[in-house]
């Protein structure tokens, strides 16, 4: 299936970097959101990212404007529904208002459109069976900063064809990442992988073992981890991690996925790392 309009839902960090990657691969693209603000933020960040190409000598002037022209915003979801071959939604990880929207990209989009989530851990299955095409939706997570990071893990529901997978697959060597296929239960393989061992580093301080400085730096001089696993928490977004870990918590029903409660404290007092100047650090 040929692919020329990609529909983006969510314009936070994640969304705005992925219509980012797929206008700089030559599909044109439109971006929603619920809040004007932050579609505004989300392409101010694109703009910024596309700067620092152009002084890195990366891309020309010219071909950032071009880039920048390919990309569309709304706040209306009929408006990405309308025209869009593939729809990926990055809004926030909670499956109650990702199964809304699904239901109604659902009722919008024309009969051939995929539906795509970049979920970092909630059943691809279970958002796919609010649809009336269980068949066209998959899982197709990026990672982040997605300029930056290669990997997209590809998930395949339960009820997702062949041909959707190819078509996806494909579609995320042609936006120059590297797909990785996975099945689909709770966390995939990345967050399944990566979350507990931050969620173990959070407890770490909440016992009072270590410092969040000392924990990212026995991490990041012992292990040889580019980042910090309290760092790499505050990027995420703390908020994000807590989803997560929830989801494994009860995708599982195993206590070793129990969520750190210094963790919920932190969500529930707004410190949701660096998108909100302060997480287990403090941003200016
Ligand atoms: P974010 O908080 O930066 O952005 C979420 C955006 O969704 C916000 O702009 C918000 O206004 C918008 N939104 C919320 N509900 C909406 C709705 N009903 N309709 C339209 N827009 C709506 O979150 P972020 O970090 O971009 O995460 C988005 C998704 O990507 C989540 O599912 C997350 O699990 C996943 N993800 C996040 C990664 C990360 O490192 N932050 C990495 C890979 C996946």
């Amino acid at each position: 299936m040929e692919i020329k309009q990609i529909g983006v839902i969510g314009a936070g960090q994640m969304g705005s970097g992925i219509a980012q990657v797929a206008a700089q691969a030559g599909y044109s693209v439109v971006m929603m959101d619920a809040s004007d603000s932050q579609l505004d933020k989300g392409i101010e960040r694109i703009q910024k990212n596309l700067d620092r190409s152009v002084e890195k000598g990366r891309i020309s002037v010219e071909k950032k404007v071009e880039i920048l022209e390919r990309i569309g915003t709304t706040s209306k979801i009929e408006v990405v529904a309308a025209d869009s071959d593939i729809v990926i939604e990055a809004i926030i990880e909670n499956i109650k208002v990702k199964s809304e929207v699904f239901r109604e990209l659902d009722v919008h989009c024309p009969s051939h459109t995929i539906l795509a989530s970049n979920t970092s851990s909630l059943p691809i299955t279970e958002i796919a069976a609010v649809t009336k095409r269980p068949e066209k939706v998959i899982g197709m997570h990026f990672m982040n900063p997605v300029p930056v990071m290669k990997l997209v893990e590809v998930i395949r529901g339960l009820a997702t064809s062949d041909d959707v997978f190819h078509t996806v697959h494909d579609l995320a060597v042609q936006m120059g990442k590297q797909p990785v296929e996975v099945q689909d239960f709770p966390g995939f393989v990345s967050n399944r992988v990566l979350m507990p061992m931050i969620n173990e580093a959070i407890y770490t301080v909440y016992e009072g073992v270590a410092t969040p400085e000392a924990v990212d730096q026995v991490m990041k001089l012992g292990m040889n981890h580019p980042m910090g696993p309290l760092t790499l928490a505050d990027f995420i977004g703390l908020d994000t991690c807590l989803y997560i870990m929830e989801t494994l918590y009860e995708g599982f029903a195993d206590s070793k996925y129990r969520p750190c409660p210094l963790l919920r404290k932190y969500v529930k007092a707004g410190w949701l790392g660096r998108k909100s100047g302060r997480g287990f650090y403090v941003y200016e």
